[in-house]
């Protein structure tokens, strides 16, 4: 084969990880081609859950009122119910996603985004849609095979499915998204850790009229426990909402990994029939495929040229539903760095920061989502499942939990506890948001990292410390409130400073005269374009007034000054040096 085409950057996957990086690369204006297996973009729903940081990622990307036009609203997320079938018995509710009332002021002082549920069918047309529009060369029945790698770049042999032609595309990077089978970490040699194939789940995609049983409670997942049903399996199955209330994924688990059901229309009707609990109901089955749970990341994200993200990095359940989330994440960290080396303004070290950065939260996803399966045994063994094979008896347990006896009492409130406990497959608030990132693109202030007041997996605790998000607060353009985390991002540095900090300007127009990288500056105060009326800003900087806030592209603090300076400068200089990875 010849080496027939060039690109600066090709990302093998157009899934949530590939699409992001693409579209980011592209507007940056990056040559990029990226390329997917199959003719088009996943035909089913898979991932859905869509976090506060995704949605300002989505906004940055210029994408935001697309996909929350196509996205299920936060308040039809939260009525999580756990039942014997959607016809029969409820067993308990927990209110999830941020939507109890105790929890929306977490939720709401972290971000100006909500928590919405988008199917990940629906999101991957725009992600790369959005990228095509920006001038990436999008390639679909093309499958990645091979690769190999000199000190210039990669050589990626591809196959053209529709006529089995095989070409090489030469690139300086090349990105493995291309999923948990993942044949570009393979080939790259990524060390993994953990086990694939723990156990699996059936996924049927259907569409129902379900309106009279879940209207009143409304929700993305209905849990249904079912002992001893008689298609087999484990006996618990989910109903998700894909589209309220008519389009659906069912998942039903299977036991013996090697060996998955083999399914027909029949067999995932019964299925169905037995998850509704009413046999009247009118089905139309679109789809239905297998598919297993994971416990397994990467331990090191990048090998030479090659750069991996997404499932192929982190492979693991959907519980807590990070795994587009933080696919979308790290390809949001890579690209504005891969940019900048490409355009010569970063040393290529400034890609190391990668790996850094993500591989924690490759491990965290993983562990999180895998740790959030304990939930359930609690729940099946108040119910009386446990200790008996007989689905019978399985079947008297759990009517018997209604009793009047003091048992029966002792049993209702063990299924509150454990309900109650199970909120931590949803709850993950910290683990979305507090990723603090301790890389050389990071530049510490001498401060040590401010403890977490609360569980940094449930809670997100805002700080301005060098290496986390910037927090958000409500600030003022012409009156109109506005994001502090709409200030920034759009692919640029940004310096966020207040009255008395006008020596930043000039620091900021001599950094970026230097590096030939620009750098927006906002002085927050009475009188200035961007006001802080309701004291915000004031709270979130945890700087003095006329100290600076460096915000990365990717809207985290690269670097703070707790006070303005003689010496400002060289010293947003010198934070900037170390940010690109230049000598
Ligand atoms: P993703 O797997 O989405 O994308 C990989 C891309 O690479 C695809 O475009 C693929 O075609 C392409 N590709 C792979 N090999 C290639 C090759 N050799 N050459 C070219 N292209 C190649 N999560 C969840 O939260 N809830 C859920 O219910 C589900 N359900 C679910 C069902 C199924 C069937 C799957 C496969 C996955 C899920 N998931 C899920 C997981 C969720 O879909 C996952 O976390 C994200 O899609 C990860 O996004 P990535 O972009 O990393 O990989």
């Amino acid at each position: 084969t010849d080496v027939i085409t060039k690109a600066d950057v090709l990302v093998v996957g157009t899934g949530p990880a590939g699409g992001t990086m693409a579209l980011a690369l592209a507007r940056l204006g990056v040559d990029v081609m990226v390329i997917n297996k199959y003719p088009w973009t996943a035909p089913t729903p898979r991932a859905h859950i869509t976090n506060q940081r995704t949605v300002e990622v989505l906004r940055d990307l210029g994408l935001a009122e697309e996909a929350l036009a196509l996205a299920a609203p936060n308040d039809l997320m939260g009525e999580n119910t756990y039942c014997t079938s959607l016809a029969g018995e409820e067993l308990g509710r927990l209110r999830t996603w941020g939507t109890q009332p105790h929890r929306r002021s977490d939720y709401e002082l972290a971000s100006p985004e909500q928590i919405c549920d988008l199917p990940q069918n629906l999101l991957e047309p725009l992600l790369v849609g959005g990228a095509a529009r920006q001038g990436a060369r999008v390639r679909f029945s093309t499958e990645f095979l091979r690769c190999e790698q000199d000190s210039e770049g990669v050589t990626s042999w591809v196959r053209e499915r529709d006529t089995g032609r095989e070409y090489a595309i030469r690139s300086k990077y090349l990105i493995g998204a291309d999923g948990a089978n993942s044949r570009v970490v393979d080939q790259a040699g990524l060390p993994l850790e953990g086990k694939m194939g723990v156990s699996g789940s059936i996924n049927i995609v259907f569409e129902a009229d379900l309106s009279r049983f879940v209207a009143h409670r409304p929700s993305v997942l209905y849990w249904i426990f079912q002992p001893g049903s008689s298609v087999g399996g484990m006996g618990i199955g989910v109903v998700r909402m894909v589209r309220p209330w008519h389009k659906w994924l069912a998942i039903w688990g299977y036991e013996d990994v090697a060996n998955p059901p083999k399914i027909d229309e029949e067999f995932a009707k019964g299925i169905l029939y037995n998850l509704i609990g009413d046999n009247q109901v009118d089905i139309k089955i679109e789809s239905f495929s297998t598919w297993t749970v994971n416990d397994m990341y990467a331990t090191k994200l990048s090998a030479g040229r090659i750069y991996c993200m997404g499932d192929a990095v982190h492979r693991h359940p959907p519980t807590n539903g990070l795994g587009s989330n933080h696919s979308i994440q790290d390809a949001y960290n890579l690209a504005w760095k891969m940019a900048l080396v490409l355009g010569g303004k970063a040393g290529p070290d400034l890609l190391d920061s990668y790996n850094a950065e993500r591989a924690p939260v490759a491990e965290q996803t993983v562990t999180r989502a895998n740790k959030s399966l304990g939930c359930f045994p609690p729940i099946l063994e108040a119910l009386g499942l446990f200790g008996t094979d007989d689905p019978e008896q399985m079947r008297r347990n759990m009517a018997s939990i209604k009793d009047s006896t003091p048992e029966a009492a002792d049993r209702r409130a063990a299924l509150r506890t454990a309900i109650d406990r199970s909120d931590f497959v949803y709850n993950c608030h910290g683990v979305e948001m507090n990723q603090r990132y301790a890389s050389d693109a990071v530049v510490g202030d001498g401060t040590a990292p401010p403890q977490y007041d609360r569980d940094p997996e449930l809670f997100y605790q805002p700080t301005s410390f060098p290496g986390a998000r910037l927090p958000h607060g409500w600030v003022a353009r012409d009156g109109a409130r506005v994001s502090t985390l709409a200030l920034c991002g759009d692919g640029v540095f940004t310096l966020l400073t207040g009255l008395g900090g006008e020596a930043w300007v000039d620091a900021a127009a001599a950094a970026s005269a230097q590096f030939g990288v620009p750098i927006r500056v906002h002085v927050i105060g009475p009188g200035r374009p961007i006001e802080d009326p309701h004291g915000d800003f004031a709270r979130i900087r945890e700087v003095s007034e006329n100290g600076a806030i460096l915000v990365r592209p990717d809207v985290y603090v690269g670097w703070r000054a707790e006070a303005v300076s003689a010496d400002a400068t060289d010293r947003l200089c010198s934070a900037m040096a170390t940010i690109l990875a230049l000598p």
